[in-house]
């Protein structure tokens, strides 16, 4: 046999077993029982609800944000609903305080980690030109590079668990430019393309990597973006098929499927959590069916 399929042969064998190896029953397809997961900024918003998401599932979730007394409410609340969830005050844009985040996790969950959701995002609402290379230092370290540090400190982590998934946040603002969100897509967008290469690079150690991209979703963030701004919501509303804006559960859904056993074959997607606003539709009048009334005005556009 030729050095080339031996080779060939042997990969072969070692994918077809990986792939056995994820297919079991209809309960441990759904299911994530004895796994272990870290979520990043999990006090609020998306990431408020993908912790109890996991936890929901079986998981043991350990999240962090920069809010302590914050922290500690959200950790006696999932207490009195018994789920599993431990969690640390860290600011993930501070390379010391992420080395020690990923202390405290190795050590929590024994040097194995099943599941890394790269959740912390923020935005600065500015035009292009307006931004100081402060603003951009903070966009960039908060949005990008945190992930992107974070997932590497991970990696050896999600190898010894052997069955790893990695998801991260990232934005129809990634793909769809959105007004005052220039830098903010733009960290987007490399996060999504981070996420395709770390796909490439992680297969060979059972590590998926997909992106979760939301439109506009009830949350903190959210809301600050669209505080005074009522016409903006209305024309995000005109121009969803849905005919409103998403909630933070509709996001954690989306995330939790990803790590589960059952999406085994999923890898370096990334999935818009939409509505459908990304199918950039032009006049469908019945989208107005929505609560939150569209004035005559915007429903001309
Ligand atoms: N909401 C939307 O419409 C929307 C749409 C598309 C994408 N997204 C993305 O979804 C993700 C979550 O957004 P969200 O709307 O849920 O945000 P949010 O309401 O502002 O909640 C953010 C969470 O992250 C924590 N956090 C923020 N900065 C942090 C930092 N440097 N270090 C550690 N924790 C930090 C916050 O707690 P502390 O402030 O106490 O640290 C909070 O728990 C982001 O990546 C965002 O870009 C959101």
């Amino acid at each position: 046999m030729s050095l080339s399929l031996c080779i060939f042969n042997t990969e072969t064998k070692k994918r077809k077993l990986r792939g056995k190896k994820m297919v079991g029953s209809k309960d441990s397809r759904w299911s994530l029982h004895g796994m272990t997961a870290l979520v990043t900024g999990g006090t609020k918003g998306i990431g408020h609800a993908i912790v109890e998401e996991l936890a929901g599932l079986g998981a043991s979730v350990h999240t962090c944000s920069r809010t302590e007394s914050e922290l500690d409410d959200c950790l006696l609340e999932w207490k009195a609903k018994g789920l599993r969830v431990t969690g640390s005050v860290c600011d993930v844009s501070d390379g010391a305080q992420r080395e020690s985040l990923l202390n405290t996790v190795s050590s929590e969950f024994n040097g194995k980690l099943n599941i890394l959701i790269n959740n912390v995002g923020t935005n600065i609402l500015k035009m292009v030109s307006d931004y100081t290379a402060e603003d951009v230092a903070f966009l960039t370290s908060t949005n990008f590079e945190s992930a992107y540090n974070i997932s590497v400190l991970a990696y050896p982590l999600l190898k010894a668990s052997a069955a790893g998934s990695i998801v991260f946040i990232s934005s129809i603002a990634s793909t769809m430019p959105a007004y005052l969100a220039p830098i903010y897509g733009a960290n987007k967008g490399a996060l999504d393309q981070l996420a395709r290469y770390l796909a490439y690079d992680w297969a060979g150690d059972n590590i998926r990597v997909n992106t979760v991209a939301p439109a506009v979703i009830k949350t903190p963030l959210a809301q600050r973006s669209f505080e005074g701004r009522k016409e903006k919501i209305e024309t995000t509303i005109c121009r969803t098929p849905i005919g409103r804006l998403g909630e933070p559960e509709e996001v954690s859904a989306m995330v939790a499927f990803l790590c589960l056993p059952a999406a085994s074959y999923v890898t370096g997607q990334l999935i818009n959590v939409d509505g459908g606003m990304t199918t950039n539709g032009i006049y469908f009048p019945q989208n107005k069916r929505s609560n939150t009334a569209v004035s005559g005005e915007t429903a001309r556009a």
